[in-house]
């Protein structure tokens, strides 16, 4: 039988200290087009981190959200065991992951914390299941 690591009951602490990665990635997005800047640090349960920021192209629909970066740059390095991912947005509200992104987050890290900073500080942290309460993935197939 295949075993997995219960989850923690509680964020880790140091959700504040991966926000702030977060907030060092959100210095290289790219986001000509809409001006909105964004981070995301994903981190495995072993303390891992790898980072995303938003892509931008001139064809728009091209686009790529922190959050996906992060998760695809990890998967594709091999990484897995995922335990949280901070999202930092400049915003007048905190900025969650959009539809595709909560998504991609379900079936690659699973049920991680999701915390989401502005730059002022303010944070909000939920679970991936909050975001996405009815999930189809491939327990549907
Ligand atoms: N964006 C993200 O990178 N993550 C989010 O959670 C929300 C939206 C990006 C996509 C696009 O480059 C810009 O923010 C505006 O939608």
């Amino acid at each position: 039988m295949k075993r997995v690591a219960p989850r923690a009951a509680e964020p880790g602490p140091a959700l504040s200290d991966l926000a702030r990665v977060a907030r060092l990635a959100r210095r290289r997005a790219i986001a000509p087009f809409s001006g909105f800047k964004v981070g995301a640090a994903l981190r495995t349960r072993a303390g891992e981190i790898v980072t995303g920021c938003n892509v931008e192209n001139a064809s728009y629909g091209l686009t790529l959200c922190a959050e996906r970066v992060a998760v695809f740059k990890a998967v594709s390095e091999g990484m897995g065991h995922f335990d949280a991912i901070a999202v930092v947005a400049d915003s007048r509200r905190l900025t969650p992951p959009c539809g595709a992104c909560r998504q991609i987050l379900w079936e690659f890290c699973g049920d991680v914390w999701v915390h989401i900073e502005d730059l002022r500080g303010n944070a909000r942290t939920v679970r991936v299941s909050e975001l996405l309460p009815m999930p189809f993935d491939r327990r549907n197939l």
